[in-house]
């Protein structure tokens, strides 16, 4: 079938297709650099795993999370971004009054002049978060949920609740959060959005599946970032880029960084730069790029 085919092509259609390849040769296609993402731009402080204890001398497998604060919070703080958003386990680690003041005291500097979007982590204590940070214990939107939706230049931010026992591994949104996310997402306009939670989806947030089933049909979901492995990776599900924070605290093992990320975010992708303050600090520095999906 081929050969006759062959055959019958006009010599004419035969060079136009050469040029063609050829020209295909001579200019490969243009791929995207993932790194432009244009002008309008959001620049982020994005934390996680503060663990911020009641003595400010505390120390966990040789890091003083106090100390850690105060150097990022510095870093930070000589050139403001647009705002922070801290992916919880801020106290270390239940939870108490008294670390939370120190979390505020060693953030207020830059809580004065940018807001500061906050997740509850396991090793917080969902009431005393609530009083430190918002005066009340009653949560805003849903009973016993700390949830927080923003704008951010070209992005809208959605921060969810996954604490589900204090001091204990796992983690879920429940039936009425994904309800309120699932309603929220339907009626809110196609701004490209970045949740933010604790928990790692696959290894400890046990409703990682029916989240799925929410937000990978919804293409203006673009990135679900999180922390509490305390590893710094990147990884994708249903082209939903996967944002796995390090630590500011300690690490669990020494292959990885203790700091923070800076983001500069797009409607179409984010640049992520690590800023490593402790453990290991190769990759300090480093930055990665992604595109959004359409
Ligand atoms: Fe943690």
């Amino acid at each position: 079938m081929f050969k006759v085919l062959t055959r019958q092509l006009h010599k004419r259609r035969v060079l136009t297709m050469g040029l063609a390849a050829t020209s295909s040769i001579l200019t490969p296609p243009v791929e995207r650099d993932p790194c432009d993402h244009g002008r309008d731009v959001t620049r982020w402080a994005l934390l996680s795993d503060t663990h911020i204890h009641a003595k400010p001398n505390y120390r966990f497998l040789g890091f003083n999370t106090y100390g850690n604060l105060q150097r990022v919070a510095d870093q930070i703080g000589a050139n403001m971004p647009e705002g922070l958003v801290i992916t919880g386990d801020l106290a270390r680690s239940r939870g108490s009054a008294d670390a939370y003041e120190n979390f505020k005291s060693l953030l207020a500097p830059i809580a004065k002049e940018r807001p500061i979007h906050l997740c509850v982590g396991n090793h917080d204590r969902r009431e005393d978060f609530l009083l430190a940070f918002t005066g009340t214990t009653d949560a805003a939107t849903i009973k016993d949920r700390h949830i927080a939706t923003a704008m951010a230049g070209p992005i809208r931010m959605i921060v969810l609740d996954t604490l589900l026992y204090v001091n204990t591994f796992p983690g879920m949104l429940g039936n009425r959060q994904r309800t309120w996310l699932k309603t929220f997402l339907a009626a809110c306009d196609e701004t490209p959005t970045i949740l933010f939670c604790h928990h790692a989806p696959r290894a400890d947030l046990l409703d990682t599946r029916r989240l799925f089933e929410i937000i990978s049909p919804v293409r203006k979901v673009k990135a679900l970032v999180f922390g509490h492995s305390h590893r710094y990776e990147f990884s994708q599900r249903d082209g939903i880029h996967l944002i796995n924070l390090p630590a500011t605290g300690y690490n669990f093992t020494n292959a990885q960084p203790v700091g923070w990320v800076e983001a500069h975010l797009t409607a179409q992708g984010g640049q992520f730069k690590l800023h490593a303050v402790g453990g290991n600090t190769s990759q300090h520095g480093r930055t990665h790029c992604l595109r959004w999906r359409a």
